[in-house]
């Protein structure tokens, strides 16, 4: 028997991901799609987009909520009292009775209670992967660089490089033009002077691999790629380590791909649906016999957003929670 699943949030970036993974899967039943008022009649392969309202009439088993914030701070409670909901906005991550998971690092963490399970940050994801495969050397302190693509900032910022890069007049979503440009801020800058993503990577990641006081600094950009998230990775170690120890955690570490030779790059994620966090650059610090450096790539899209909480999804299935 399948299940009666929705997706809230169906016509964004994301939500287009989760048609094209959920549509292949099996265990979907029946597939129902939400979006704002202003989709409401629209049809996605084949499928209507209704409003979250009408949404919530149906008889649903699995909610994705992928609408931001402000509309699962609105509705995903109330939808977890009918279905189980999986919310990938930043609403529910850091409250202390819902889980925030990554399944191949803390699947353990669900019980068959948990109704609302909150999907991590999409650079988060990538980084805290490698680092729960590093926990086994003692993390003492971690400083992240982030090359963020496009479409991690929603499909308004895609329209906007889409639009400078043909020259015409839009709407800036973004802080200021992304085309040939580099930008060192990723959501609102906070009276610390850290923006929104800094500061999801640094609490989320500290919550996830449950070292709340793991020295983190991150400086978040956006870069004029499509999809893929680069991250230049610095680790220090509680002890001196050797890079085959590093490389064979690595190896190990279900999800991740590690690049003994060449690098992983964002342009070949491009349209492939990989869940894999690609792993290379690996290299010692030559100033510093406890810290060494790396090259993190994966999906935003897939490792980052929907192929993640359908992994979620799929933990639950099996467990026969759903
Ligand atoms: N992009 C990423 O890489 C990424 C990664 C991880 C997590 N996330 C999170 O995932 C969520 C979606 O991100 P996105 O990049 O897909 O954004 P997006 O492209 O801007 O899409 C936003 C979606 O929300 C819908 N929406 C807006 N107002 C709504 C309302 N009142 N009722 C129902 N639906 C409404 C939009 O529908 P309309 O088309 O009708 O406006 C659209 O489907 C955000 O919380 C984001 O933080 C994104």
């Amino acid at each position: 028997m399948g299940y009666k699943v929705g997706i809230v949030g169906a016509t964004g970036v994301v939500g287009q991901y989760f048609i094209q993974i959920l549509k292949e899967k099996l265990w979907v039943d029946a597939l129902y799609l939400a979006a704002s008022e202003q989709s409401k009649g629209k049809t996605i392969e084949n499928l209507e987009v209704r409003t979250i309202k009408e949404l919530y009439k149906l008889p649903l088993d699995l909610v994705f909520f992928s609408a931001g914030k402000t509309i699962s701070l609105q509705w995903a409670k109330r939808f977890a009292k009918k279905a189980v909901v999986i919310d990938n906005s930043s609403a529910w991550r850091l409250k202390r009775n819902v889980p925030l998971i990554v399944p191949e690092i803390n699947c353990e963490e669900l019980k068959p209670h948990h109704r609302l399970i909150a999907n991590p940050n999409c650079s988060t994801i990538q980084l805290a992967l490698v680092l729960h495969a590093l926990k086994p050397l003692g993390l003492q302190k971690v400083v992240v660089s982030t090359y963020q693509s496009v479409s991690g900032a929603g499909m308004q910022a895609i329209e906007q490089l889409a639009m400078e890069i043909l020259g015409w007049n839009h709407e800036k979503v973004l802080p200021t033009t992304l085309f040939l440009n580099c930008i060192p801020q990723c959501g609102a800058i906070d009276h610390e002077g850290y923006s929104e993503e800094e500061q999801k990577i640094h609490k989320e990641t500290r919550k996830i691999l449950r070292l709340p006081r793991l020295a983190i600094h991150a400086t978040a950009v956006r870069v004029p790629t499509l999809v893929g998230h680069g991250e230049s990775v610095w680790i220090r170690f509680r002890r001196q380590i050797t890079l085959e120890e590093v490389r064979s955690l690595l190896e190990q570490q279900q999800g991740i791909r590690f690049y003994a030779e060449g690098y992983p790059t964002p342009r070949q994620l491009l349209g492939s649906k990989d869940i894999e966090v690609h792993v290379g650059r690996l290299r010692r610090d030559l100033s510093d016999e406890r810290a060494i450096g790396l090259w993190i790539v994966a999906d935003n899209l897939v490792k980052g957003a929907a192929g993640n909480a359908v992994q979620i999804a799929e933990y639950l299935i099996e467990q026969q929670w759903l």
